[in-house]
């Protein structure tokens, strides 16, 4: 199951469906607001998003699973945790972090909400395009730009706003790490500003059972830059059965 990023919707996963579908039944909801959900009618939370997603599971009867979760999506994974226990076969948190928003971080979010709520969601594609993709991806693979964009123009109002609120006051999941008894493998593109490299060893180092990918040439946005690399290492996550 994939769990999409920030302000992206299931629709980034389209080349790891393409490239494991042969592998694995693959699971892509939309958050609450996001694709094709429809919109929130309060602002949610993290755990909220991931209640939703296990009420999704329960429905397709899916008793153990592989969790991708990639920077929000891993922020809601790590909500997972606790309530999936046993059912969680497999974790690959990717450019992600378990802490929280510091202060100033928090009253951005709300400030972009803000104008999100005013002006759109073009507000938070303007903010958050140039951060989310690698310099060799702006440099070859320009295209990624107006396929980023155009995914983040079908989310809703008060899907992209609520997410924002939501990541704010998101608590911090670090003390969660030591819980988890899967495999985990924390993957991150290494031209990540968002997440940079450092915070997936910091990461792994704090877990029973966990492994760091350092994706060369890519961002943030690692499955949507190198799938070739990200799909390679989703696989090797699928062969550490347990
Ligand atoms: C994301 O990619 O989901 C966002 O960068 C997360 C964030 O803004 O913290």
């Amino acid at each position: 199951m994939f769990l999409h990023a920030f302000p992206l919707n299931s629709r980034m996963w389209e080349p790891q469906i393409r490239g494991l579908r042969e592998r694995a039944r693959v699971i892509v909801p939309d958050f609450p607001g996001f694709g094709l959900s429809g919109a929130p009618a309060v602002d949610p939370t993290l755990d909220q998003y991931a209640r939703e997603v296990i009420a999704l599971l329960d429905q397709l009867h899916v008793d153990r699973v592989t969790v991708v979760g990639l920077s929000m999506g891993g922020y809601v994974a790590f909500r997972l945790i606790g309530p999936l226990g046993a059912r969680l076969a497999g974790l690959a948190l990717a450019d992600t972090r378990p802490t929280p928003d510091d202060a100033g971080a928090v009253a951005a979010r709300h400030e972009l909400a803000a104008e999100v709520d005013a002006q759109g969601v073009e507000a938070a594609a303007n903010e958050f395009l140039p951060k989310l993709l690698g310099a060799t991806a702006l440099r070859s693979q320009p295209h990624l730009v107006d396929r980023v964009r155009a995914i983040i123009l079908e989310n809703t109002v008060p899907g992209v706003a609520g997410a924002l609120r939501a990541m704010a006051a998101r608590p911090d999941s670090t003390p969660l790490l030591a819980q988890i008894g899967c495999p985990v493998v924390c993957v991150c593109g290494d031209e990540d500003v968002i997440t940079p490299p450092d915070v997936a060893r910091a990461m792994a180092a704090r877990m029973r059972d966990a492994w760091v990918e350092v994706i060369p040439q890519a961002g943030h946005l690692s499955n949507l830059e190198a799938p070739d690399a990200f799909n390679d290492v989703l696989r090797t996550l699928l062969d550490q059965k347990r």
